[in-house]
Order: C-alpha cells, then sequence, then structure tokens
C-alpha cells in the first residue's frame, strides 16, 4: 500500500532556500503549505504539483495572520506532520549610526514571527503524525561576526528557542531539529559586499537538508567544513576571537563599507 504523504508547513517558499525546499519536497511526493508575502511563486508551484500544495500565503509578522493560516491548514488537512519555519529577513548594522528600528525589524521578523508560527503550529503538530518541527537558524551564531548585531541575535534568540522547546515537547514526542547553514546563494545574501567562504546554492543546501529530514537528527549543520572551520574558530580563546573579528572589520573598513 502507498504510504500517506507526509503533510508539511513551509515558510518562506516564494524565494531562496524555502523555494528550493519546496520544489525538492514536492518531488518526493509531499503534501506543502506555503507561506510568504509574495503570493505568485507559491501559486506556480500550487500550478505545477496540482493537488500536493496549499497556499496560505501572509504576512508572519502579523500574530493574528498567521493564526489564519494555522486556521486554513487545519481547516484542509486537520493537523500537519512537520512544520519548517524557515522564514527570515537580514540587515546589517552601521554602528555609526545605530538604528535601533532596523534591530526590531530584524528580530520581528527571525524571533517574534517564529514564535507566533510556533503558537500556530503546535496545536497542528499535536494531529500529526510522528510530528517534527524545524527550525532554520544559522551558523552566525556559533561566532560572532561583525555588523551582524541584529541578525545574529535573532538567529541566537531563535536558535535558544528551538532548544529549549525541544526539552518540553519531548513527553509529547514532537521532534525539534534545528537547521544551521552556512552561505548559501539567495537573494538574502546576493546583498552582501563581503567574500562568502564556501557558498553552496540553494538547491544542494535544499538537497541536503531534504535528505536528512527523516532521521530527523537535533541539527542539520552544512557544508561540513565550513561548520568545521567555524566550531575550531569557536574553540580559540575569547580574545584571539576577537582579534580575529576585529581584522575582519578592519577589512571591511577598508574596503569602504563598515
Ligand atoms: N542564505 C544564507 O546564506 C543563509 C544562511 C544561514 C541561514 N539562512 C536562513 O535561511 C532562511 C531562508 O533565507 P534565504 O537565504 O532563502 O532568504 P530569502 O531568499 O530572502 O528568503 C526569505 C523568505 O522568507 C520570507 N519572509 C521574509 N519575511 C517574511 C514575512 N514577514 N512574512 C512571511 N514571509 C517572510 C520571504 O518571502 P516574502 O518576502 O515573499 O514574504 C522569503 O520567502 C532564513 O531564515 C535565513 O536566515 C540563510
Amino acid at each position: 500500500m502507498a504510504e500517506t504523504p507526509r503533510r508539511i508547513w513551509l515558510t518562506g517558499a516564494s524565494s531562496g532556500l524555502g523555494a528550493a525546499l519546496a520544489e525538492a519536497l514536492l518531488h518526493s511526493g509531499a503534501h506543502l503549505a506555503l507561506s510568504a508575502r509574495t503570493e505568485a511563486p507559491l501559486a506556480q508551484l500550487a500550478l505545477r504539483f496540482p493537488g500536493q500544495v496549499l497556499v496560505v500565503a501572509g504576512d508572519l509578522t502579523d500574530r493574528q495572520q498567521v493564526q489564519a493560516m494555522g486556521a486554513a491548514i487545519e481547516q484542509h488537512w486537520g493537523g500537519v506532520d512537520t512544520v519548517i519555519l524557515n522564514a527570515g529577513t537580514c540587515e546589517y548594522v552601521d554602528t555609526r549610526h545605530f538604528d535601533a528600528e532596523l534591530f526590531e525589524r530584524v528580530i520581528r521578523t527571525n524571533l517574534f514571527a517564529t514564535g507566533y508560527c510556533i503558537e500556530a503550529a503546535l496545536p497542528l503538530l499535536r494531529q500529526g503524525v510522528r510530528p517534527h518541527l524545524v527550525g532554520v537558524a544559522s551558523s552566525v551564531t556559533y561566532l560572532p561576526l561583525p555588523r551582524s548585531e541584529a541578525y545574529g541575535a535573532s538567529k541566537a534568540g531563535q536558535r535558544y528557542l528551538f532548544e529549549s522547546l525541544r526539552l518540553d515537547l519531548a513527553h509529547e514526542h514532537i521532534d525539534v531539529t534545528v537547521v544551521s547553514p552556512g552561505f548559501i546563494d539567495t537573494p538574502l545574501t546576493r546583498k552582501n559586499d563581503f567574500p562568502m567562504p564556501m557558498l553552496v546554492s540553494a538547491r544542494q543546501a535544499a538537497a541536503y537538508i531534504a535528505a536528512r529530514l527523516e532521521r530527523r537528527p537535533l541539527e542539520i549543520a552544512f557544508p561540513t567544513l565550513f561548520i568545521g572551520a567555524l566550531r575550531l574558530l569557536a574553540w580559540l580563546p575569547a580574545w584571539l576571537r576577537v582579534w580575529i573579528g576585529k581584522r575582519l572589520v578592519r577589512q571591511a573598513t577598508t574596503q569602504g563599507d563598515a
């Protein structure tokens, strides 16, 4: 007998990693509820994969809209088996003119919206089969990087949130996986004006994640060499890490952008 397709709610599916992940999961036969503010790419996927896609578009920083997405998913499916919270944004801080509004924007999108999604997702996951919550954080949290005050803080917050949730949800058998990517070539990183070592394509990143979801590890971190290097750096004494970080700032300043 054919296996029942997994029902997955994926956020941030309109571009970059989320769009590539949507493709990979749809090709594997999963059914997807897709969220993002830009509806056209989601509708395109619905056309290309008839019967597999539920479009639940909207702004994830608006708690009421997220609750409406959850209600729509419940109405169509009754529950979800996997939730992948991937939507996110990145803006870099210029400490010469620290902009608290920028800080708020990034934290709102990456952290508050994650809270709204978790609020909507948990009742759905409780109705799911072998429920699995996946949060896309970042390898940026292994090591503080210059200009990443807002993004890094939001991602560190996300990591703590998911790791803490993992403990509290264990007795309900809801597994939690944290995804920690290095640099991926997406619209988000195309704005970066600095070298991005070991950059991978969104397709490669999506294939890497999709291949590991079934095993539901605690963490999916890649590319391996990049993560290994970051972990080594994180082991260095604090003064040496600061020294390296300052050199990165100086490099950026000589390039005229910090
Ligand atoms: N690219 C990298 O190198 C990298 C590395 C580590 C971690 N990550 C993480 O990977 C995730 C995906 O990033 P990406 O690189 O694929 O970026 P991206 O191409 O800019 O995609 C971001 C996605 O999030 C959605 N989104 C943003 N704000 C939203 C909001 N308020 N409401 C609903 N949807 C929203 C966007 O859709 P709309 O704009 O249509 O709403 C888009 O689909 C992010 O969490 C990012 O932090 C990326």
